[in-house]
């Protein structure tokens, strides 16, 4: 019985086959940007762990995300154990859904307008005050993540040749947060526990602050990194946050916020395909990759126990 990892780029699995091979679990990468199922077959038994990205598309796999939608369905329809399954994956493709989830959970979330199409965005935008923030709705890496400062450069943007159109047609509308510290804080929960929580250096790295080793940008020289261990951390957010993630089945995630000069914390996006960075996860008082081996080895174990 293996533990099967749902994706589309193979660049990822790297690391975390490493960490599987170390702790003696057998394993197979699914890559669904172009793979066939049966649905009258039975799937083979085994744990499922769907690492479905908001970004497949910019990677030239416009399908995958459907594709995954319906391998998801199948295996929760034949009893699979599927940690970030289904529910999870509309999570990670819509912000709006992310949005929706964690207002009616109570966080402080950025006031939103979703927009679809391009039509009613110039007008939309009208209805918050600037500086603004817009972005896509299937995002993940910084996706669409602009700041205004003025209705008319966006009208601008709208009209010129930088406009980029979002993978389901539908672009958010944000307020800006104002943050305390020039940072963002991203918490990671895996089955049901808090890792550890980091900053994303925001003066420095602007909007695409993905923390993957393989999102490294190419640099001439040694360069400080953007991400640092958040240590101490300790707030009741963290509670909170696990409470959402079992509400809502979901296994693993990061969360981030923004804490805000006028004294909000506020929750903006939730990833549910984290990339842990190999520096943060050598300095972090415990190792997310090694939670999620341990995690996943339970789930596992338990399956193998039920034949
Ligand atoms: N409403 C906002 N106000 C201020 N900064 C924001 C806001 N939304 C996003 N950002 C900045 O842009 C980055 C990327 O936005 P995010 O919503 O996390 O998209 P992605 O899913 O692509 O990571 C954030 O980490 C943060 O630094
Ligand atoms: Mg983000």
């Amino acid at each position: 019985m293996k533990l099967y990892v749902l994706h589309e780029n193979p660049e990822w699995y790297a690391p975390l086959a490493g960490a599987f091979d170390r702790a003696g679990l057998p394993h197979e990468q699914w890559l669904l940007g172009e793979a066939a199922f049966d649905l009258a077959e039975e799937p083979p038994a085994g744990v499922y762990w769907s690492r479905m990205s908001a970004s497949s598309h910019t990677r030239g796999h416009p399908f995958a995300k459907d594709q995954t939608r319906g391998v998801l369905a199948w295996l929760e329809s034949r009893g699979r154990t599927v940690v970030n399954g289904r529910r999870v994956l509309d999570l990670e493709v819509s912000k709006v859904e992310q949005l929706a989830a964690l207002a009616a959970a109570g966080f402080d979330v950025p006031r939103t307008i979703a927009v679809a199409g391009s039509g009613e965005l110039a007008a939309a935008a009208r209805k918050l005050p600037v500086p603004f923030i817009s972005k896509h709705n299937q995002g993940g890496k910084g996706l669409g993540v602009r700041k205004f400062d003025s209705h008319r450069d966006f009208d601008a943007y709208l009209a010129g040749p930088d406009y980029e159109s979002p993978a389901d047609g539908i672009t958010l509308l944000q307020e800006f947060l104002v943050a305390a510290q020039p940072r963002i804080t991203r918490v990671e929960v895996v089955g049901g526990e808090y890792i550890y929580a980091i900053t994303a250096d925001t003066a420095r790295g602007g909007f695409q602050l993905c923390p993957a080793d393989a999102c490294a940008i190419g640099t001439t020289g040694p360069q400080e990194s953007l991400f640092a261990v958040r240590t101490g951390f300790s707030h009741p957010v963290i509670g909170r946050y696990i409470d959402f993630a079992d509400r809502h089945g979901i296994g693993i995630a990061g969360f981030e916020f923004i804490e805000t000069a006028d004294g909000r914390l506020v929750t903006y996006d939730i990833n549910t395909t984290t990339n842990y960075n190999a520096e943060i996860e050598a300095a972090a008082p415990r190792s997310a990759l090694a939670a999620v081996t341990g995690y996943l080895g339970r789930l596992l174990a338990a399956e193998r126990a039920q034949g």
